[in-house]
């Protein structure tokens, strides 16, 4: 039930935030009504304690003993026996309908700085197709090939919730049933100063963040979105990330791994490229599986080892790809309360007890959210982590140059496809350190992997000296 507004005054007063009623009386009706509603959602008990914990107190990391990397199943491959029983598994539960998609795209995007929800990022070179229509024609594809239909869940947030909408429903859902697409919203929660005090953004307006991707969890149940997929017969989601262009949706490999191990939740492991790449490794902690933070590596120097060839002891990157079974999701949020949050320290602009905006030049509050893989504590079976190839599988879009860009994202897809055409006997241009240099772009509605893009060339002839674009149905287009 809703709280009015004495109550959320008294709460506000109670836990030492009343200051957030400083400008009520210059608050129009819609602003008050505003700033109640976010107050409403906040959990003032919970606030309390992160911030005497964290922002007060600011004690030092939880420290492990014994931390080794953690075991992981080799790049799936058909000439692998395990793999092959594991493909053949996956694509079972895809027929049964078991299989359900499960997105994150609430985040803020900060970095990368597109002015919308980065799933709407016209990412393809040539057509500019954006993500979400990657994403969307990645399923179109697995729906025609399993005859299935799989219900797709998009978690948004109030920073980007209508314009998810919006987007979805002016392009049609991409020609998937809008009945099989359903978006749900995380939770916000209250940045902090320094002195652990909430931040007004406007008179009538906390600054506040989404709760993390690890806000699935509540998001999930809160939302109904474990039961509709249960409704549906669904057992297990295939957990990514909006920014991952490159990534194998449902993957019938990873899917077979989880199902025939009786897994709660699995991961796709990447090897590291070097010690200080700024990804989570995968570890075993005094006999617990848990994602080290890259923040923490001076903490534990040992994933910092390399050896004999020079190859990263501690190799398992996390590229947040996962499969959470929908009964673990349920225990999960059942013991969400022990769940760990992590504090960023950034730039938060907010008003001064005068109402004047300030924009600080340096880290001046904290950001609390929660992440997703810390569910990997809660697991109770050997850990299933899956070893993936960078390429074609993770291209991690966090800004538009340099590491972790567009750039680079475009750039290994065009080497993933131009090796697909070249298998198909056509010649790509490639420069001095082999990568393709041409743009290319194939839809997944039209070829999913390489062994159906073969299939579907048979008999035709491609012509990438300068790219070129392949649509749905196989039409080309070129680059201006
Ligand atoms: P990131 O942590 O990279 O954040 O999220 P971001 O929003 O994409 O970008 P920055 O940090 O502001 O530049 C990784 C994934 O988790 C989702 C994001 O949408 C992205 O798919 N996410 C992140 C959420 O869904 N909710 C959150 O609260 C945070």
């Amino acid at each position: 039930m809703k709280k009015d507004e004495a109550a959320l005054r008294a709460l506000a007063e109670e836990f030492g935030q009343g200051h957030v009623f400083a400008f009520w009386g210059q608050l129009s009706t819609e602003e008050r009504a505003g700033l109640l509603a976010q107050l409403d959602q906040v959990d003032f008990p919970l606030m309390d304690r992160l911030a005497r914990q964290w922002v007060l107190d600011q004690p030092p990391a939880e420290k492990f003993k014994d931390v080794i990397p953690v075991p992981a199943l080799p790049v799936a491959t058909k000439s692998d026996p395990a793999a092959r029983e594991a493909w053949e598994a996956g694509e079972e539960q895809l027929r049964q309908g078991r299989v359900g998609i499960f997105l994150v795209a609430g985040g803020q995007g900060t970095r990368l700085g597109f002015p919308g929800p980065k799933g709407c990022y016209p990412i393809a070179p040539i057509t500019e197709r954006t993500i979400f229509q990657y994403h969307a024609e990645k399923i179109s594809n697995l729906e025609r090939r399993y005859s299935c239909v799989i219900p797709w869940y998009i978690m948004v947030s109030d920073t980007n919730e209508a314009a998810t909408r919006e987007y979805f429903e002016a392009n049609h859902y991409f020609g998937l049933s809008s009945q099989a697409v359903t978006f749900l919203r995380q939770r916000m929660v209250p940045c902090m100063d320094e002195k652990g005090r909430f931040m007004l953004e406007a008179p009538g307006r906390l600054a506040m963040n989404p709760n993390g991707h690890g806000g699935c969890i509540p998001a999930m149940v809160e939302n109904g979105i474990l039961d509709d997929a249960r409704k549906r017969g669904v057992e297990m989601l295939s957990y990514f990330q909006v920014d991952n262009w490159a990534v194998k949706v449902a993957d019938p490999y990873f899917i077979g791994y989880h199902a025939l191990r009786g897994a709660a939740m699995s991961s796709k492991v990447h090897r590291k490229n070097s010690p200080r790449e700024a990804v989570g490794v995968h570890c075993l902690c005094d006999g617990v599986y848990q994602v080290i933070e890259y923040t923490e590596l001076d903490i534990y120097p040992q994933l910092l080892d390399t050896d004999a060839n020079g190859q990263v002891v501690y190799y398992a990157g996390n590229p947040a790809i996962h499969i959470l079974s929908t009964d673990f999701v349920q225990s999960t949020y059942d013991r969400f309360d022990e769940f760990p949050w992590h504090l960023a320290h950034k730039k938060i602009a907010f008003l001064d007890g005068a109402g004047n905006l300030v924009k600080p030049d340096k880290p001046n509050g904290y950001k609390f959210e929660t992440f997703v893989f810390d569910a990997l504590r809660f697991v109770n079976h050997p850990p299933v982590a899956l070893e993936i190839e960078r390429i074609g599988e993770y291209t991690p879009t966090k800004q538009f140059d340099g590491d972790n860009s567009v750039v680079a994202a475009r750039q290994s897809m065009s080497n993933l496809w131009g090796g697909w055409l070249e298998k198909a006997g056509c010649a790509v241009p490639r420069n001095a350190t082999g990568d393709v240099a041409v743009p290319i772009e194939i839809s997944p509605a039209f070829a999913l992997d390489e062994d159906e893009f073969l299939a579907c060339s048979s008999g035709r002839a491609w012509d990438a000296a300068k790219g070129l674009a392949i649509d749905a149905d196989g039409a080309v287009t070129y680059p201006s």
